[in-house]
Parts: structure tokens; C-alpha cells; sequence
């Protein structure tokens, strides 16, 4: 099951020990993004599979279920951290034009990630329903471009995320 924004489900700001509940809450977020980086990177070693059983080992089943995966996981990732990472993390950085042209960027990527994860879906869907006319070499580029890209996201964003949690990535 998973935790998103605004589900009621992550823990109040504020309670009588300040400290404590900002720690509690660090540790939270930095749990719920290990979880959905996690769940991302799986779908990339997915994605990665399918491209390398192209085109004599091709997995219909595989195609469908990484077609019906991509979409819904980048949204719950992309709105939790837009919605509550992010904002706690330029928070925390007192505002800082460094912090806010960051976030910036990596809601670009996001917003390019979705628009690629959209179209990989769509072939992903056509392939594993049956014979298509889709060009299984440039469904292997794709998969390898999105799944590297994703990858590099992820690794930017934990590095760059890393002084919200206290810690080193
Ligand atoms: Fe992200």
C-alpha cells in the first residue's frame, strides 16, 4: 500500500517537542522516497530485462505489466516529492535560489519522464497484445533511454536530497 501526499497519513508538523516531531518527520520522508526510489529502480531492472529479450525472447506478459506499471508509479513519486519533499527540502534551505532553481530542474525532468514513460507505455501495450508493426529495435532504444535517464534522476535526486535527511548519499 502506499503513502502519498496529502493521504492524512504523514505526520503532523507540529507537536509539543519541535525537534523530535522535525526528526520523526525526516525520518519518514526519508523512508517513504528510499521506498518509491526502490520501486522505480525495479521498474528500470524490468525495463532493462524486456530490452535485452528483444527480439527473439520477448515476454508479452513482462511488456504488459511494465506498461501498466510505468504511468501510475511516476505519478505517486513524482507527487509525493512535489507535493512534500520538495517543499521541505527548499524549507530547509531557507529559501536559497540554489535550492528553488534546483527543484525547478527536477520537476522538468519529471514532467520529460512522463512524457516518455506515456509513449513507452502505449509500445509496451502494443507489443505484449500481439504481432504490431512496432519496430522492436527502436522499443529496445527506448526502454534503454528511459530506464538510464531514470536511473540518473534517481541518483541526482538522493545526492541532491541528502543534507533534508542529514546524511551522505
Ligand atoms: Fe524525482
Amino acid at each position: 500500500m502506499s503513502m502519498r501526499a496529502g493521504d492524512g497519513r504523514e505526520p503532523p508538523l507540529a507537536t509539543g517537542d519541535e525537534s523530535a516531531s522535525s526528526l520523526f518527520c525526516t525520518g519518514v520522508r526519508e523512508t517513504i522516497l528510499s521506498r518509491l526510489h526502490a520501486e522505480k529502480l525495479e521498474l528500470c531492472d524490468l525495463l532493462e530485462e524486456i530490452a535485452d529479450s528483444l527480439p527473439q525472447a520477448l515476454n508479452r506478459d513482462q511488456c504488459l505489466a511494465a506498461s501498466g506499471r510505468l504511468e501510475p508509479l511516476l505519478r505517486e513519486v513524482h507527487a509525493y516529492e512535489e507535493d512534500v519533499l520538495f517543499p521541505a527540502y527548499i524549507h530547509a534551505q531557507g529559501n536559497a535560489q540554489p535550492a528553488v532553481e534546483l527543484v525547478a530542474r527536477l520537476k522538468t525532468e519529471h514532467i520529460e519522464d512522463a512524457d516518455f514513460a506515456a509513449e513507452l507505455a502505449e509500445g509496451l501495450r502494443r507489443v505484449g497484445q500481439g504481432p504490431d508493426a512496432l519496430n522492436v529495435d527502436a522499443l529496445a532504444y527506448m526502454l534503454r533511454g528511459f530506464f538510464a535517464g531514470l536511473r540518473r534522476h534517481i541518483a541526482n535526486e538522493r545526492e541532491a536530497m541528502a543534507p533534508l535527511f542529514g546524511t551522505k548519499s
